[in-house]
């Protein structure tokens, strides 16, 4: 079986090399297309592939099309909106993510643009300090643990909501659940969004939520572009001087609202919260194992469009 690993923005070297080594190991073909500049490089390079290997690279129905061999995708990370899962489906190719692997990589991100924030962007100007403040989780999964159990470490205060896990469980985590949205924005000094993007989310938190928050408080989005109402964002800032947004993933205006509200918001300049060695590593070989399993034992665990 030909093994394609297409993405984007490339795994670490060492990541690639372990991802060889194991689908060469389980007797598969191994190829990369890294830095691809057009959707038309990837549909070209699926022609023969049986399984792949992707990031946040878009597979549509017509990449899927492109790939008559096509037997399983596996996106190497959490979040798979990137990929056609009716259309994979329809061309009955297995849909799998690597839940966990680079989680770690997301939560350290979220702390660390919460003390850039609270710094002042690393200026010299008086900042604040993030202990003793409250970070409410919007969604408490993988990366939504990660980052409540790192900033209890640093002496904040955790509160969190998800629609999926019963408040008990979020108790039993360590945080106080909150009994809805409104709470959960009204009393964070920060919130960091880790909901997925769905037909359900997108959009979803804008103009009424953000103005909840508490005064001086900071936006912080290490998921997607998408759920944020950037119009309502908008409005947010310009009302109230006082609030922040820092996200990895950049808003469509980004150079506009820069402009407008200087320090008060940052994007990264291309998504980095699963960008490290460890997560690429972690996730990479995870799709690679999962790939191999399924070639070997049929092996659906993890599968996303069942
Ligand atoms: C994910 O969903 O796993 C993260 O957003 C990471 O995406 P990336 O692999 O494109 O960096």
């Amino acid at each position: 079986m030909k093994v394609l690993v297409a993405t984007q923005k490339p795994f670490s070297a060492a990541a690639v090399a372990g991802i060889k080594d194991i689908v060469e190991k389980a007797g598969h073909e191994f190829a990369a297309l890294e830095k691809y500049a057009d959707a038309s490089e990837l549909i070209a390079a699926v022609a023969d592939a049986d399984a792949l290997i992707i990031r946040s690279d878009k597979v549509t129905a017509q990449v899927l099309d492109a790939a008559p061999k096509l037997k399983i995708v596996v996106r190497a990370g959490a979040g798979y909106d990137n990929v056609d899962l009716e259309a994979a489906t329809a061309h009955k190719v297995v849909v799998m993510n690597t839940p966990g692997q680079n989680s770690n990589a997301v939560a350290e991100l979220a702390i660390a643009m919460m003390i850039y924030m609270c710094r002042g962007q690393f200026t010299p100007a008086t900042g604040s300090e993030i202990l003793g403040k409250k970070v409410g989780i919007q969604a408490f999964g993988n990366v939504g643990r990660l980052v409540g159990k790192k900033a209890e470490a640093l002496g904040m205060s955790v509160m969190a909501i998800d629609p999926f896990i019963p408040a008990e469980k979020i108790s039993e985590a360590g945080a106080t659940p909150a009994a809805s949205l409104e709470e959960l924005y009204s009393s964070c000094n920060f919130v960091s969004v880790h909901i997925p993007a769905t037909p359900q989310t997108v959009g979803s938190i804008g103009y009424d939520l953000i103005t909840k928050m508490p005064k001086g408080a900071c936006l912080v989005n290490t998921a997607r572009k998408e759920v944020i109402d950037e119009a309502g964002l908008e409005k947010a800032l310009e009302e109230r001087a006082d609030l922040k947004y820092i996200t990895d993933v950049a808003p469509d205006n980004y150079e506009a609202l820069k402009e407008k509200f200087g320090n008060r918001i940052f994007a990264t300049p291309k998504k980095m919260g699963a960008q490290t060695a460890e997560a690429n590593m972690n996730a990479g070989l995870a799709a690679a194992n999962q790939i191999a399993d399924f070639f070997a034992t049929g092996c659906t665990r993890f599968q996303v469009n069942k």
